[in-house]
């Protein structure tokens, strides 16, 4: 007994798949794997030279957190070490570092500490996954392959935006990001504070900007807000800086500012007042040009901000800032002409002109969006080029600095898979390949002009990630595929060895708590109608094994593998998913397929053109608040007219009622983003409470030719900041096995 509690106390864990080999990301420029391992134990030490102290203890308390050691520290060791020394007069770049892993022990040499910092990442990720545990793991074998690497990034600006105004994440959700962006060696974090929907910085100056610009009342009636306060700011710069992670702060002018307009109306060409937005989108109203009280107001403003954040950078935003105000605003008209600016777009460049020279009183340098290039560039201006490449060429042409988020491979607000089957996001389609895909050194600048190109970032603009779940969703694992885009060379890329390394280093992300996204198994609706067989064919956005049951249990690892199409011929309920090396799956989808005949048409003589409308104002979020509408009246339609019928800021809703008539026998599929929809009496598709900004829960269903009862319930609300009017009601239809949706015709309704 007690022989064999000693054996099962002393042996190891078996190694893992995801485990084996080496698989660093970003992949490092120069790697090379030698015969052997290194085995680090409760009696490794580290040995340290330079500069090292707060790189050795970060990772000494790592170490301890996963392993239990408590590795001790000496001068010198001659085997079973980690060695890390900086010596500023190494000839390297400055973030860079060699990493020799032996027998005997590990050794990271840098120019500096932050040089130390990545090659210790790197030993991190040399050690099984598991090493990011944030509690012990008893019997690992803690051995890293014997390397030797020589590696450095190609590009200095290694970023992630983060929107926290449309939706507001906690301090620690901010640090939690911060600490993995470091582990893929990205160095920069961007801030993005203040919006139309929320201010969320504290400004001691104006304390209205939080006091009400933090806040806004959500189309569905209840109050959304947060901020950070300047010691919270503080904390996370800190924290940042601890892993050599530089935060750059957003203040957004001249537009995007409804938040501080509404705390502080009197800065607005108008005078207000105003609400803090509710819906996305852009506002109109904007910091007035003309008065020179807003200046006034946005220097005091920069000066405390300015204060929080050591970064070099300071970014103003500057995009979307529409002149309808300003064109008829006497008092920015008046500076116009006074300042000899012929246009609003000169305007705006003498705004952001200004507020350069205020950033550089500071000693600081200014980022803005590539609307900034719009009637003449400010002299120092690095520029954020994010509609394409085409504002960071030219800028780099004329000699500025550009950091490339073009918003087909950079923008994280992207769809990565489907629209149908994944959570509503903004729209666009970027999968995971394509964002690793980018060069940020377009194809059209000049050789002797790439040195402008800083590098890039993504972008998580949050309309659509409601929380740190969904948010973290989006950005992972994209964002890491852009930390390799940023670090290393283009011809040491390869798209399947990076899936290969980030089946390990998924684990690493579980272990930090990160809800990255795994493909969902894609393909057939959830309600799929069949007359006599269905045949039902997943795909996946990257390569997946994918696995099913048709018993309606929860599908697990050992479930049968998808190799082919599935045929069926009785109602069968799928649920499938995908599976990581590592054993983590993705949301299992159901798929209901379901025999049918087809429905009878019905036995009507209709005379009524279209549908018959019946109309109520009134606020209805969900279907069931229809019970509480007292006055309903009749309407006269046309499809053309419809979407023009209905506007969020006077909520209401509307049911559609009547038949439409089928042209042959036929399985029909309906797409829609209205509430419900009905067709012969039955609900077929129900988007009650969803944010509707594209079609989801797209059905099918089995028509005979003739004419079929169909109803329609439309709510008229904005509901995670979309409003419903923005599309009006529309379903759209097609014939199985037809490519393209197409709308209803009116000749096809009746009632
Ligand atoms: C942006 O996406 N409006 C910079
Ligand atoms: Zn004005």
């Amino acid at each position: 007994m007690a022989l064999t509690m000693m054996a099962s106390c002393t042996s190891k864990l078996p190694p893992k798949a995801y485990n084996k080999g080496v698989h660093v990301v970003p992949q490092p420029n120069q790697l090379e794997q030698k015969e052997g391992t290194f085995e680090l134990n409760a009696k490794t030490k580290f040995v340290s030279t330079g500069d090292t102290k707060t790189v050795v203890d970060y990772f000494a308390a790592k170490i301890k957190n996963a392993s239990g050691f408590e590795l001790a520290t000496a001068e010198k060791a001659s085997s079973n070490f980690i060695a890390v020394n900086v010596n500023p007069a190494m000839e390297i770049k400055k973030e860079g570092y060699t990493l020799s892993v032996t027998s005997k022990g590990i050794t990271v040499n840098a120019k500096t500490a932050q040089g130390a910092f990545y090659g210790m990442q790197t030993v991190m990720q040399l050690l099984p996954a598991e090493i990011e545990s944030t509690t012990v793991i008893e019997n690992m074998a803690w051995t890293a392959p014997c390397v030797e690497i020589k590696d450095e990034p190609r590009f200095p600006y290694r970023g992630m935006h983060l929107d926290v105004c449309r939706h507001f994440y906690p301090v620690d959700f901010v640090k939690k990001q911060i600490d993995v962006l470091a582990m893929f060696k990205m160095n920069t974090f961007h801030w993005h504070l203040t919006e139309d929907q929320g201010w969320r910085i504290e400004i001691k100056k104006y304390p209205k900007l939080t006091e009400m610009g933090s806040k806004r009342i959500e189309g569905e009636g209840y109050e959304y807000g947060g901020y950070y306060t300047q010691e919270q700011v503080k904390e996370i710069v800190k924290y940042a800086q601890e892993r050599f992670v530089t935060v750059i702060p957003e203040i957004e002018l001249p537009g995007h500012a409804l938040a501080a307009l509404t705390a502080y109306p009197e800065y607005s060409c108008t005078g207000g007042p105003f609400k803090v937005r509710n819906v996305w989108g852009v506002e109109p109203d904007v910091y007035c040009a003309g008065k020179e009280e807003t200046f006034a107001f946005l220097e005091d403003i920069i000066e405390e901000v300015v204060a929080l954040f050591p970064s070099e950078y300071f970014h103003i935003g500057g995009d979307e800032c529409p002149k309808d105000r300003w064109k008829v605003c006497p008092l920015c008209k008046k500076r116009m002409k006074e300042e000899g600016l012929k246009d609003p777009h000169e305007l705006q460049s003498y705004f952001i002109k200004r507020i350069e020279k205020v950033l550089i009183g500071h000693g600081k340098k200014m980022i803005g969006w590539d609307e900034i290039l719009e009637g003449g560039l400010a002299p120092s201006a690095t520029v954020m080029s994010w509609r394409g490449e085409k504002g960071g060429i030219e800028a780099a042409k004329e000699g500025h600095d550009v950091i490339m988020t073009p918003g087909n491979w950079c923008y994280l607000d992207h769809y990565q898979g489907n629209s149908k089957v994944e959570p509503v996001a903004i729209g666009g389609y970027t999968t995971l390949e394509e964002s690793y895909s980018y060069d940020p050194l377009p194809k059209e600048l000049d050789a002797d002009k790439h040195h402008f190109i800083q590098g890039t970032q993504g972008n998580v603009w949050s309309e659509y990630m409601y929380d740190g779940d969904i948010a973290e969703y989006r950005i992972f694992p994209r964002i890491i595929a852009l930390a390799e885009v940023n670090w290393t060379q283009k011809e040491n890329k390869d798209y399947t060895d990076f899936l290969r390394r980030m089946d390990n280093n998924f684990v690493r992300l579980d272990l930090h708590n990160i809800n990255y996204h795994i493909p969902l198994a894609e393909g057939p609706n959830n309600h799929v109608a069949f007359t006599d067989s269905a045949t039902i064919e997943f795909s996946t956005t990257r390569p997946m094994k994918i696995v099913y049951t048709i018993d309606g249990t929860e599908p697990t690892v050992d479930s049968p593998v998808y190799t082919e199409p599935l045929k069926f011929s009785a109602n069968t309920t799928i649920k499938a998913a995908t599976v990581l090396l590592s054993g983590k799956m993705s949301k299992a989808r159901t798929i209901n397929v379901v025999k049918e005949s087809f429905a009878p048409a019905a036995d009507v003589k209709t005379t009524g053109k279209g549908l018959k409308m019946k109309y109520t104002d009134g606020t209805f979020v969900k279907v069931a608040d229809l019970k509480k509408a007292t006055k309903w009246e009749e309407k006269e339609f046309t499809p053309k007219k419809l979407k023009g019928m209905f506007d969020y800021k006077k909520p209401s809703a509307a049911t559609f009622e009547g038949y439409i008539d089928i042209a042959e026998d036929g399985i029909y599929e309906f797409s829609t983003n209205v509430d419900q929809f009905f067709i012969g009496g039955k609900l077929l598709i129900n988007n009650d409470g969803e944010v509707k900004r594209f079609s989801r829960n797209n059905s099918s269903v089995a028509l005979a030719k003739g004419k079929h009862a169909v109803k329609i319930i439309f709510l008229n609300n904005v509901i995670g900041g979309w409003p419903q009017s923005w599309n009006g009601p529309k379903v759209q239809f097609k014939k199985a096995g037809d490519k393209k949706f197409e709308d209803i015709k009116a000749e096809m309704l009746s009632f």
